[in-house]
């Protein structure tokens, strides 16, 4: 990306667009309260450019996250961000990447969302343990391996206006050779049902059924997305 804080307002509109408006997706509406407002976009925004300047780095001094937008030139040179994803380094082993949050971590973040209102503090928390519990166990499986890590697909979005024209297929196939250069990483992400067209053109397979979130009975009415856990060198098959 450019400039974080210029940069950081055109993607989160995109993601708004795309997970808020055009899917209505429950987890990530879940993620950005106040998505729906300029001030909650604002605000968002605000973060994910901190987020992106704060992006520590492994032990060879490679970025844990990459953060990459894909951008539309006007005739008269302005710059349009249409999408946007984040590919982060995990790992179980210091110095290897980001460590993966325990669920008191994700409580925590979830609370720091919902400052003053616990029902969707925990709603957030459940949701996001559920969301990443699978890739959240395959870094852990990887501790011992000669390469620890896997690169992580956090997020891909494109403005609906300008889906269709393989602005994420530039950005899944900027992470394919990517994670060669960092040493031939496996990578991993959720697919949800847009995404997985995209994402099973580069490899990435299904482990696992689809994603059943265990809410309790209070959030039964709640509508989810679908999704499900890929990865590029699956262990079971499904
Ligand atoms: C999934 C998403 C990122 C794809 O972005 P994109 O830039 O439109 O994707 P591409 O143009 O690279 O196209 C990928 C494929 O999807 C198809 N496609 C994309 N948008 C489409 C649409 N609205 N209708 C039909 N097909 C579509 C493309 O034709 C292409 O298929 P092909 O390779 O068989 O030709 C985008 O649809 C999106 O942001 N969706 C909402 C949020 C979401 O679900 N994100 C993924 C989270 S895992």
């Amino acid at each position: 990306m450019g400039e974080p804080e210029a940069d950081a307002l055109g993607a989160f509109t995109c993601a708004a667009k795309g997970f808020g408006e055009q899917t209505s997706d429950g987890i990530w509406q879940a993620m950005f309260p106040g998505w729906d407002t300029p001030e909650g976009r604002r605000r968002h925004a605000e973060k994910l450019g901190q987020k992106w300047k704060d992006t520590g780095k492994d032990k060879n001094g490679i970025p844990h996250a990459v953060f990459l937008k894909a951008v539309l030139t006007d005739e008269d040179g302005t710059e349009r961000i249409i999408g946007y994803s984040i590919w982060t380094q995990y790992s179980g082993v210091e110095g290897h990447g980001v460590t993966p949050p325990n669920s008191d971590q994700q409580l925590q973040t979830a609370k720091e969302k919902y400052p003053d209102d616990e029902r969707e503090a925990r709603f957030s928390h459940l949701i996001m343990r559920s969301l990443n519990r699978q890739r959240i166990e395959a870094i852990w499986a990887k501790v011992n391996d000669d390469n620890p890590a896997a690169l992580v697909l956090d997020i891909c979005v494109v403005d609906p206006a300008f889906q269709g024209r393989g602005a994420a297929k530039r950005m899944v196939q900027y992470g394919v050779e990517e994670a060669k250069r960092r040493g031939d990483l496996e990578l991993m992400t959720e697919g949800s049902a847009m995404g997985r067209h995209v994402y099973t053109q580069f490899g990435f397979q299904q482990e696992g059924p689809e994603m059943d979130y265990g809410m309790p009975a209070e959030f039964q009415d709640r509508k989810m997305p679908s999704n499900i856990f890929m990865r590029t060198r699956p262990q079971k098959s499904i």
